[in-house]
């Protein structure tokens, strides 16, 4: 994963990036989308993004 990827847009309602969701979900161990959107924000307003936060989370807990 290079440093292009951790600046996308992940939830564009809440303004929250791929690294930021890949340094919660590290860091406090995340295991669901629930988990990501208490610690981040993330996914609390249109819920577009919710399949995007499940790929990053397979991706980072594989
Ligand atoms: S884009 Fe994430 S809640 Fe709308």
């Amino acid at each position: 994963m290079n440093n292009l990827d951790r600046d996308d847009l992940i939830c564009n309602c809440m303004g929250v990036t791929k690294g930021e969701i890949i340094d919660a979900i590290k860091s406090k161990n995340l295991i669901t989308v629930q988990d990501v959107s208490d610690e981040t924000g993330a996914g609390t307003g249109c819920h577009s993004c919710f399949e995007d936060i499940e790929d990053i989370l397979k991706e980072v807990n594989r």
